[in-house]
């Protein structure tokens, strides 16, 4: 835990990203699990989650699956404040076991996949700048509290959460068993570019059909935290939605840095649940050791990680 001290810093002085001291000091540290400062953030960081939070409710009732309405309900967030984790962790922890759990910055893939295993969810705390509403490269907390941690208060979406978790275990343990270095970073490379692939299609900006309505609806919490994405994504003529296909996910590349052209659909988080099972099952058969080519890149801090993993 963290060492960084809350008492350094001015009350107030704020957690915007990429400009919040504490977070740049944490790093300074080599920190990277911590606590929220709470009493550090800013007036504006809270009139930005109350302005992102008041034009996404509406957009929520419409296009978000029920699941995370029931989320939204469930986890009681402040519309007017950023949520203190702690209090998010009291109504969330008790439904499904996950947590909350602080991060100064990006966490190399297999910490992160291992998190979801161990039920504790790396959670970003700084909080977008005033001007940039809209779009933002990096997580925000708007996008990890209000867009995945509703779907967390779901027993079987926190199951295939579990379970995706596990799979990095699974290719942890693949990798270590290739005895030729070279092929085993090839391989290796290419299983973690499945997984983000399969998570980026799914996690991030998966849809799900809504039996009861007939229609579909939104569950990827990118498209939740995204004012504008969330409609494109449900209603726009421009967007190819496809009932989900393993082959065709983990083959795909995607872009970050524009709306989503091609999104797919799942029957319900026990037809996700399966899928990832598939993906385990094709990971031990080998079928993911030469997906296409393309993004996204893994980094060698990636690769790292799951060479240098304690396994249990
Ligand atoms: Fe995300």
């Amino acid at each position: 835990m963290a060492t960084v001290v809350e008492a350094d810093f001015t009350p107030g002085i704020g957690m915007t990203t990429t400009q919040a001291p504490f977070i740049e000091e944490a790093k300074r540290q080599g920190e990277l699990y911590i606590v929220q400062p709470y009493t550090l953030y800013s007036e504006e960081n809270h009139d930005t989650w109350r302005r992102l939070y008041d034009r996404m409710l509406p957009q929520w009732e419409k296009y978000a699956n029920e699941h995370f309405l029931a989320g939204i309900a469930n986890l009681c967030l402040d519309p007017n404040k950023v949520p203190l984790l702690d209090d998010v962790n009291k109504f969330l922890n008790p439904l499904t076991g996950f947590r909350a759990k602080p991060v100064s910055g990006y966490v190399p893939a297999f910490q992160f996949f291992d998190c979801l295993r161990n039920r504790d969810f790396p959670t970003t705390i700084t909080m977008r700048m005033a001007s940039k509403l809209d779009y933002l490269p990096e997580p925000d907390i708007f996008h990890d509290i209000a867009g995945h941690v509703p779907m967390h208060t779901d027993k079987a979406f926190a199951d295939t959460l579990v379970r995706f978790g596990e799979c990095a275990h699974t290719a942890a343990v693949i990798a270590k068993e290739i005895k030729d270095s070279d092929e085993q970073v090839r391989k290796l490379a290419s299983i973690i570019k499945a997984m983000a692939r399969f998570f980026w299609f799914t996690i991030e900006f998966g849809l799900m059909n809504d039996r009861a309505t007939g229609t579909i609806k939104a569950y990827g919490s990118g498209l939740l935290s995204s004012y504008g994405e969330l409609e494109h994504s449900i209603k726009s003529p421009d967007v190819q939605r496809y009932p989900v296909q393993l082959e065709w996910v983990v083959n795909q590349y995607f872009e970050i840095d524009h709306y989503q052209p091609l999104l797919f659909v799942v029957d319900s988080f026990d037809h996700l649940f399966s899928l990832v099972d598939e993906l385990e099952i094709w990971m031990k058969e080998g079928k993911l050791d030469n997906v296409a080519p393309g993004e996204p890149l893994v980094n060698d801090e990636d690769l790292r990680s799951f060479l240098e993993a304690q396994l249990d």
